[in-house]
């Protein structure tokens, strides 16, 4: 695990997307996307790069690390709708090469299996970005979660929805997603992990004690080989490396 502290979330943005970058490129053409208030200046900033300085995007393909059930294809809260808006759209990659699991078909856990087939038949993810949820979570995959579980349904925990609520102004934020699992999540060639904040302080405190703690799901990705935490001071106050 290589990690970085740095000032602020626009340099967590600018190191995040400098990973990102160096990765697209290399040639990668499956970029694993996460959402939330971490991953907005990321975002920024690879866009901005982009627009400097362009990288080849005519092949890439984004993947989604998890996406809520339960609303309309056009909402703009979709996880969907917000990659496309913030990164697809602004890297030049058509709505049509943004994949998510199908969140609206009547049976949810063959959508699941489907969407392991395809992760499968893209190769994997080249790098998949993560945030890091208060409770620990990446993706939507809980306290709890076996490192062994695959892309599924998930009933969120009160504290997520309750943590879910501030993108909401006027329904209550959905209580169920298909997540990847977090075995899914570690047969990405990459992984990037980003925090930043007061509010992860905790998480990241655990998580840096790296060893594997199932009620903080973060941990498993010490297992992987080409893992990268990405901190802000703010997030990392604890840490004493
Ligand atoms: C949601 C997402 C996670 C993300 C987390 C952190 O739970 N499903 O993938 O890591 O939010 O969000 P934020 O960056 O807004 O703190």
């Amino acid at each position: 695990m290589r990690i970085a502290v740095v000032a602020s979330p626009t340099e967590v943005g600018s190191l995040a997307a400098q990973v990102v970058e160096r990765v697209l490129r290399a040639g990668a053409s499956v970029l694993g996307v996460a959402t939330g208030s971490t991953f907005v200046p990321v975002y920024e900033q690879l866009a901005r790069v982009h627009e400097r300085d362009p990288f080849d995007t005519s092949r890439l393909h984004f993947v989604l690390l998890d996406e809520y059930v339960g609303l309309p294809a056009t909402h703009p809260n979709r996880y969907g709708n917000e990659i496309v808006r913030l990164i697809a759209d602004p890297l030049g990659v058509p709505p049509d090469r943004v994949l998510a699991p199908d969140v609206d078909a009547s049976n949810l856990e063959s959508a699941c299996r489907s969407y392991e087939t395809l992760l499968r038949e893209l190769g994997g993810a080249d790098l998949q970005l993560l945030g890091l949820g208060r409770n620990g979570h990446i993706g939507f995959n809980e306290p709890g979660s076996s490192p062994t579980s695959r892309t599924r349904l998930v009933h969120l925990t009160p504290s997520t929805i309750d943590a879910n609520r501030r993108f909401f102004e006027c329904i209550e934020p959905p209580s169920a997603v298909i997540t990847q699992g977090i075995a899914t999540i570690l047969e990405s060639k990459q992984v990037l992990l980003v925090a930043t904040g007061h509010g992860k302080r905790e998480a990241v405190r655990r998580f840096l004690t790296g060893s594997l703690d199932l009620d903080l799901p973060a941990t498993a990705l010490w297992l992987h080989p080409n893992a990268t935490a990405v901190l802000d001071r703010e997030s990392a106050r604890d840490h004493d490396g």
